[in-house]
Order: C-alpha cells, then structure tokens, then sequence
C-alpha cells in the first residue's frame, strides 16, 4: 500500500479529546460493520476517553466501562454493533481465539493496546496515536485503508497540512 496518509492534531484538555471522537464518529458511514478503529498510546494518553467519546457520539447513553478486564465490551445500536476492545492483557495473537474474535467482525471495533497483535494494522481502517504533549495530549491519525484515508482527509479541523511518513 501506498505511504499511509498521517494528520496530527492538538488536544489541549478532554474536551479536545471528545471532540475529535465526535468528529470521527460523525465521519462515519452509516453502514460501519467491518470498521476497524486502532487506539494506541501509552498508560493514561486518552484512548478510552475518545472510545466513550465515540461511543456517546453514535449514541450511547450511560456508562461506558473499561474493557480492561472483559477485554471486550458490546454495543448495539439500529446502524449495527460496535465492540470496545483492550488487549493490554492479551500476549498473543493466539489469544484472541479465546475472545471469540471472528464474531467481531460483523461490527464497528475501537481497539486499545493493539499492538498486542500485530496483525490487526492490515486489516485496520484508522490509527489514532495519542501522545504525552506540554499540556494536553498529540494525537496523529492514519489512514491505513482506502476508506479510513478518506474518512480522514474529510475530518474537519485537523491542523497543518497532511503529511506522510
Ligand atoms: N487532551 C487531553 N488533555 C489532558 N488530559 C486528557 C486529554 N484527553 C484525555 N485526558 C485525560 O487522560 C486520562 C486518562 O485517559 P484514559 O483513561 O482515556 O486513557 P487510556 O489511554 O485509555 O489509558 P489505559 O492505557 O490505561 O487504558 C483521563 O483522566 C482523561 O481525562
Ligand atoms: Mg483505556
């Protein structure tokens, strides 16, 4: 594949954190089932604020736990089921078997700790890195498929011009 399309954006408080998940959530097709979202970032960068940020967007009401424990939390809504995952505690791709992991496939699935499997890049439609920064947090988007590069060059208010690397 071509060098993925990388946008960074600022993220000075949580508010800016949910903004940027409501802005992808409302970038989203209607039809999202097969969509996979891949959080990454160290312990505490934001990953789960913009999954309930996400998930509040598409509308969720109540609370959103973390899938740190269940690794993997259910939501249904009428356009079809989205899956909060957190493989922090997985260690192998072999694992995810356990997780019943080709079922998930039918739906929209955020994942944190993706690196956990490797694998999970190739099949994957947008990476959010979010980093430590001064004040706030730095996230850097990708576009890893053709559909996730176009939902990005669409999201507004992304600063600076698009860069590859
Ligand atoms: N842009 C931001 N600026 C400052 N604080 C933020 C920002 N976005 C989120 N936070 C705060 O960071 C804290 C940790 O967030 P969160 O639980 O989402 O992290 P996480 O990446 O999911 O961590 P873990 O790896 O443990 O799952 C929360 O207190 C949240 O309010
Ligand atoms: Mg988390």
């Amino acid at each position: 594949m071509r060098k993925p399309l990388i946008r960074r954006l600022e993220l000075a408080d949580e508010q800016a954190t949910d903004d940027l998940g409501i802005a992808i959530a409302a970038a989203l097709p209607e039809d999202f089932a097969g969509w996979s979202i891949l959080l990454q970032g160290d312990l505490g960068a934001g990953k789960s604020t913009l999954a309930r940020a996400m998930l509040h967007a598409l509308g969720h009401q109540g609370r959103v736990p973390s899938p740190t424990y269940t690794l993997v939390e259910p939501y249904q809504f009428s356009r079809g089921d989205v899956y909060h995952i957190d493989l922090y505690r997985i260690a192998s791709a072999d694992e995810l078997e356990f997780l019943g992991w080709s079922d998930l496939s039918s739906g929209l699935k955020l994942i944190e700790w993706p690196e956990r499997v490797p694998f999970l890049t190739d099949e994957a439609d947008l990476r959010v890195q979010l980093g430590y920064a001064a004040t706030g947090r730095v996230a850097r988007l990708a576009g890893l498929s053709e559909r996730g590069t176009n939902l990005l060059s669409q999201l507004p208010g992304l600063t600076g011009n698009p860069v590859t690397s």
